[in-house]
């Protein structure tokens, strides 16, 4: 599984690269205004620290604006994924962008009817969104599991599944052993992956024993 991390937050992403597990990054309009930077300087920047897809998504919402907005933002850089909206233009603008080469994030996906849209029109990336489902009362690792098994049934689908508004660790290894191809995740609960109080136990007896050893490695 690829972990990308949901952030416009360039210190953020430094660090996390600096673990040699970032494989990418995604952004939306609500991270960039919390970043409080210019939008197309920081993609910039964000491109030059991770190798891996970096998700820029279109402001409009109109065929014409998003297309010409997504043909600028796929300019950037070669590892740009155009992020559009799963609706009628967004998806025709998938289409185009996609048949040219271009790497497309299709985010605000919320049913599998969706899913099958966003992989006939070519998407690399299909962002299902579990936590906003889940606020609601409604299964969202369900919604995974789903499109997973629809997009297996069809070889001609290439379209990866993007695991997107996660908040815990659950989400990550659920979606895992459904086969999803990506997680999107929020800086914080990366690093809360690391962390079983029976590692600190186990690590600190280890420590203690060791000093009562008297010895050293180096
Ligand atoms: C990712 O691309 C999405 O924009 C993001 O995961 C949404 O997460 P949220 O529901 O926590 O805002």
């Amino acid at each position: 599984m690829k972990f990308f991390v949901d952030t416009a937050d360039l210190d953020e992403i430094k660090d996390l690269a600096s673990t040699g597990m970032l494989d990418g990054v995604t952004t939306n309009p609500s991270l960039i205004k919390k970043a409080g930077k210019e939008f197309i300087p920081l993609i910039e920047d964000i491109c030059k620290i991770i190798d891996g897809p970096v998700s820029a998504e279109v402001a409009s919402t109109d065929y014409e604006t998003m297309l010409k907005e997504g043909k600028k933002l796929a300019k950037i850089a070669d590892n740009i994924a155009v992020k559009v909206p799963l609706t009628e233009a967004g998806l025709k603008v998938c289409k185009e962008l996609s048949d040219a080469g271009t790497m497309v994030n299709v985010t605000l996906c919320f049913s599998a009817s969706q899913a099958i849209l966003a992989a006939k029109a070519g998407a690399t990336f299909i962002s299902p969104f579990v936590g906003r489902l889940d606020d609601l009362s409604q299964d969202g690792l369900q919604l995974i599991s789903d499109i997973c098994r629809i997009y297996e049934n069809f070889p001609d689908f290439h379209t990866q599944v993007l695991v997107a508004s996660i908040r815990n660790a659950l989400h990550i290894v659920e979606s895992a052993k459904m086969g999803a191809h990506v997680a999107t995740i929020p800086p914080a609960v990366i690093r809360q992956l690391y962390h079983h109080p029976l590692t600190d136990k186990g690590l600190a007896a280890f420590v203690d024993d060791w000093a009562k050893t008297g010895q050293s490695i180096l």
